[in-house]
């Protein structure tokens, strides 16, 4: 397929492409490429941005895995992954594009001598394709490796800028398990990289309706002067899955729900819901008001821990009509295993515009329902006007931000009953991303990886972010492995958690919202 050929083809509107560049030459590497990650997101993104044109012409993928693959097997792997998990068809266009610019290395992460073989088939590549030296390296590797990875590029020269060539790392979470972890592995990353080069991935920012809360907050005049300790009474984050743990048992029996959503994605949810409006969209800009927002959370003292977090593990139990089994018979997970599945957290935000104003989240696996949504209930009208109606109670506002499925953004308000006598009902005004913006096939890492290839980092975390995401929760991780749990398991899959959960609502006489 030649460039000439496929320019001729794109997915986009005119105005689409007048506006969005494609991304700066450069060669993507992967280490870990035989890996779930890769098939799953990481090419069908690839895809996904080529049928849009905003890969550069002058791009490569070198795909570095333990396995021994020749060239050609990886090609033809790509290929058939791009139709089962990309949904490409058959006869593509695009895949062929890609495919042809795909190469691979099979080594051991931890030798030197890879680093060598993969420096010379980059200096190869960028000779064949005019990537001009500039490479992006991808760790969809075991945490455990991240450091020494970084330090083997070091090395190997392969980090090294200069002459207009940008070197580029991009880690996944977990970034450590623990503020210590996390603090050791900056340090350890900080002596080959500078900060600028560092590209620490959450796959939340990813997603569209996660982008938009800051639009929706900033873009709108009626909502910002509102959104505070005066007119919000409280905020609940629900991330609900009802899947299990899957074959993810062994990563996940040592890392637990807590580890595994709330440092990252949760946080990541509270920060854009409670910071204040940047001064720009400038990455330093957004990420700084994102930080104070972390510093402002108070981490709870260990007896907080006690009253304001719930912890617990699915049983067996039912979820769309089918049995399912409990956590602790699931692959790969103890029998006798502790770690928890679900959590539910009350959070402060010490600051001027949230001081009083309750952030709770809740979180886990095997939930009835699966959805993520914050949603920002309003304080209360004054009562007074309805005494002498028979309403016995009126039912505060309440926004929704659905981040998914069913994309969109509710609010809830009062409206007369129609009658002869005053009543009020709650109604919705919805509205739904697929109705105004259609349905676009996407993963959500399509937006990070253009991101990283022309260097911006608004959407990813900074050493400082990621420490203060640990830093919020670490209290709760030391008590917990001090007083291990004893009720364990103590939901049932398919419900909404244990009741404790219910029990921490209680206490501050609300309740969970139901979805
Ligand atoms: C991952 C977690 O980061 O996020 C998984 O490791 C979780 O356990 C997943 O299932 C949820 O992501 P999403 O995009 O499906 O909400």
């Amino acid at each position: 397929m030649t460039q000439e050929s496929l320019d001729q083809q794109t997915d986009q509107t005119p105005d689409q492409q007048q506006q969005i560049r494609p991304a700066d030459p450069c060669v993507m590497v992967i280490f870990g490429a035989s890996g779930d990650l890769t098939k799953r997101m990481l090419l069908p993104s690839l895809y996904h941005l080529a049928k849009k044109k905003l890969l550069p012409k002058e791009f490569a993928l070198l795909g570095c895995a333990i396995d021994n693959l020749s060239q050609d097997d990886f090609r033809n792997k790509v290929k058939s992954d791009l139709r089962e998990f990309g949904g490409a068809p058959e006869n593509c266009k695009f895949c062929d594009w890609l495919v042809e610019r795909l190469y691979y290395i099979s080594g051991d992460f931890q030798q030197p001598e890879s680093y060598q073989r993969i420096k010379a088939l980059l200096a190869d590549v960028d000779k064949q394709h005019g990537t001009n030296g500039s490479y992006f390296y991808y760790l969809a590797t075991s945490p455990t490796l991240i450091g020494s990875i970084v330090e083997q590029l070091g090395a190997a020269g392969l980090a090294e800028e200069g002459d207009g060539r940008w070197r580029r790392v991009v880690i996944e979470k977990p970034f450590g398990h623990d503020v210590d972890s996390a603090r050791a592995l900056n340090v350890e990353i900080g002596k080959v990289l500078d900060e600028r080069q560092i590209y620490r991935i959450d796959h939340y920012l990813g997603k569209e309706t996660v982008q938009n809360i800051l639009v929706f907050r900033f873009s709108n005049g009626i909502f910002e002067p509102i959104w505070n300790r005066r007119y919000i009474d409280h905020v609940q984050i629900t991330v609900a899955e009802t899947l299990g743990v899957e074959q993810r048992g062994g990563y996940y029996d040592h890392a637990g729900a807590l580890r595994d959503m709330v440092p990252n994605h949760i946080l990541q949810l509270v920060t854009l819901t409670a910071m204040e409006p940047p001064i720009s969209f400038r990455a330093d800009a957004v990420r700084d008001e994102q930080a104070k927002i972390l510093h402002a959370i108070q981490p709870p003292s260990p007896e907080d821990v006690l009253t304001r977090a719930v912890r617990g593990q699915y049983g067996d139990g039912t979820i769309d009509g089918a049995g399912v089994q409990a956590y602790r018979r699931e692959p790969n997970v103890a029998p006798d295993s502790t770690t928890e599945t679900f959590v539910a957290l009350k959070l402060a935000i010490d600051n001027w515009r949230w001081a009083d104003v309750p952030f709770y989240i809740r979180t886990g696996k095997r939930l009835a329902n699966r959805v993520t949504e914050v949603a920002i209930q309003f304080r209360r009208a004054p009562f007074v006007l309805f005494r002498d109606t028979p309403v016995e109670r009126l039912t505060p506002n309440l926004l929704v931000l659905h981040i998914q499925p069913n994309e969109g953004i509710s609010l809830r308000f009062g409206a007369k009953v129609p009658g002869i006598q005053v009543d009020v009902g709650a109604v919705n005004m919805d509205f739904r991303y697929q109705d105004y913006f259609g349905n676009e096939p996407s993963t959500g890492y399509e937006r990070l990886l253009y991101d990283c290839m022309t260097g911006d980092a608004t959407l990813f975390q900074r050493a400082d972010m990621v420490e203060a995401g640990w830093r919020v929760v670490q209290p709760l991780l030391d008590v917990w492995k001090a007083l291990p749990p004893r009720n364990f398991p103590n939901y049932k899959s398919g419900t909404w958690g244990p009741k404790e959960a219910d029990e921490l609502m209680a206490r501050d006489k609300r309740q969970w919202r139901g979805i």
